[in-house]
């Protein structure tokens, strides 16, 4: 197997001062065609992959405290007829444009980044910068950088200009939030098999109320509700089926005093509760979404999920889950992690019983991964594949510089690594036209190339992960670690 020949062949995977670089700021917008590719792109590979992360991890020189606190850049790497266009631009926020003209941090960030001054400068001040940087989509002919604790940020598709903030048409009133991380679910029994577009938004107190939204092709809202769970809630991402919206209420307690007293961020005020369960939420996607159901199951932090389905009276949900919320405590640095000292992301199955109640659980694999990816036609569906982020040693907690794939029926493993010098980000699974397999398509990910300080997008075939890259372009500058994307068929260059 590769991923055995890999590990033997790199002594030193990753080296902590290399991963480092790839945590610069990216302050230039660039666009033009790539002209530096190894291998061949599939001509068949038609369409546009939107990603979205933080472009800028300093403020004029002021570092912020954690990259989730980075302003967004969108990149647009538009695929046609065997060439492809890379665009990146920052989302222009309010956030962004008033810091940029000030020449310094105006706000605190959630993640622990403080205003110049010291705490007596930042106490009290509950203002906070949408910072757009977490996922961007292309839905109902929007494009839409998302941050889940505000509104979404429209963009021209062809440009990556910022349009402004978008309400959808209304469904947001001016200040809501709206989750990162929706599904599409690709054949909802609701609307004749249509597709449709399935998202949350929190709205965070001693209680947690846990909207819920539908939307159709076009984008027009066709479903939505609301439902309050007790407690502080910190939900990051969701799992769906045909008939379930299903929420791991991680066990976490928010303990605001030093976050009004501007000692550190929000973000910083959320515990960790070792000793008490994490709480399962499913709740009814069909009228009169009454039946709420609840699990609890043993303690444990999820922030991303694989995906669910059903199977008689089970639910199945896959999701890479950690020991505890790794911690961003105030005077640490991001850069000093210590990977030895923190639990792995690992991948679990649960199995939740709708008749008994009962909740089981079991480790898929216990390799450190992150960021995982399917076929989109799959989504609430049983599946067979799954990609992911994935550590170069199976063994060990380090940066992500793989991508691992999964067969669930013969539990057969692919691994592709780029170490010593590569870091990946986060998988896209396209399908290629016309597929037989589930696994027939292409996997693109960005990699960021330590040795050049340049980033990459590399093109895996999905059946086959051991051929290596079909085709490596090559950027001509790096673009910071990157958070989530998505891919259309769309292709907006000319
Ligand atoms: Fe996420």
């Amino acid at each position: 197997m590769n991923k055995l020949l890999n590990e033997k062949l790199v002594a030193q995977p990753h080296n902590l001062q290399d991963w480092h670089k790839g945590y610069l700021s990216q302050p230039n917008e660039h666009e033009y065609w790539i002209d530096e590719i190894e291998g061949e792109i599939p001509k068949s590979l038609q369409g546009t992959l939107f990603r979205n992360g933080p472009g800028l991890l300093d403020i004029h020189g002021a570092p912020v405290h954690h990259p989730f606190d980075g302003d967004g850049m969108v990149c647009a790497i538009s695929f046609r007829e065997g060439r492809a266009h890379f665009r990146n631009r920052f989302v222009r926020t309010e956030g962004f444009v008033k810091e940029r003209e000030a020449g310094k941090i105006l706000y605190r960030g959630v993640f622990g980044t403080q205003k110049p001054g010291g705490w007596l400068n930042n106490a009290f001040d509950f203002k906070f910068k949408n910072i757009a940087n977490t996922n961007v989509i292309y839905w109902g002919g929007k494009l839409l950088a998302l941050w889940e604790a505000a509104e979404p940020y429209r963009l021209d598709p062809s440009t990556l200009e910022t349009i402004g903030i978008d309400l959808l048409d209304g469904v947001l009133e001016p200040g809501d939030a709206f989750a990162a991380h929706p599904w599409v679910d690709p054949s909802c029994h609701l609307d004749d098999g249509a597709p449709v577009l399935v998202n949350f938004a929190l709205k965070v107190g001693l209680s947690t109320t846990i909207n819920i939204y539908e939307f159709n092709l076009e984008g027009k809202l066709l479903r939505r509700h609301a439902h309050i769970v007790p407690g502080f809630c910190f939900i990051h991402d969701f799992a769906i089926t045909p008939n379930y919206c299903i929420f791991f209420q991680n066990p976490v307690t928010f303990e605001p005093l030093s976050f009004a007293l501007g000692w550190k961020g929000a973000g910083q005020c959320v515990k960790f509760q070792p000793n008490k369960p994490t709480r399962i939420v499913a709740i009814p996607r069909t009228p009169p979404y009454k039946e709420v159901k609840v699990w609890e199951a043993q303690s444990g932090f999820v922030f991303h999920h694989v995906n669910a389905f059903e199977s008689e009276d089970k639910i199945h949900i896959d999701s890479i889950c950690y020991d505890s919320l790794p911690e961003v405590e105030p005077g640490a640095d991001y850069k000093e992690t210590n990977f030895e000292a923190l639990a792995p992301g690992q991948l679990w199955r649960f199995t939740l019983n709708l008749k008994e109640g009962s909740v089981e659980r079991q480790m898929v694999e216990s390799h450190c991964c992150e960021f995982p990816a399917i076929h989109p036609d799959k989504v609430g569906r049983p599946y067979r594949y799954l990609f992911m982020g994935a550590a170069h040693n199976s063994q060990e907690n380090a940066p992500l510089q793989a991508i691992l794939k999964l067969d669930l029926h013969t539990q057969e493993r692919q691994l592709w690594s780029f170490a010593p010098q590569g870091y990946v980000s986060e998988p896209i699974f396209v399908p290629q036209p016309n597929a037989l397999r589930e696994d027939e398509g292409w996997i693109l990910t960005m990699v960021y190339d330590s040795s050049r300080h340049r980033s990459q997008v590399a093109i895996l075939d999905g059946r086959d992960l051991d051929r290596g890259p079909i085709a490596v372009l090559h950027l001509k500058h790096h673009i910071p670690y990157g958070l989530h994307g998505s891919w259309t068929n769309q292709c907006f260059v000319s």
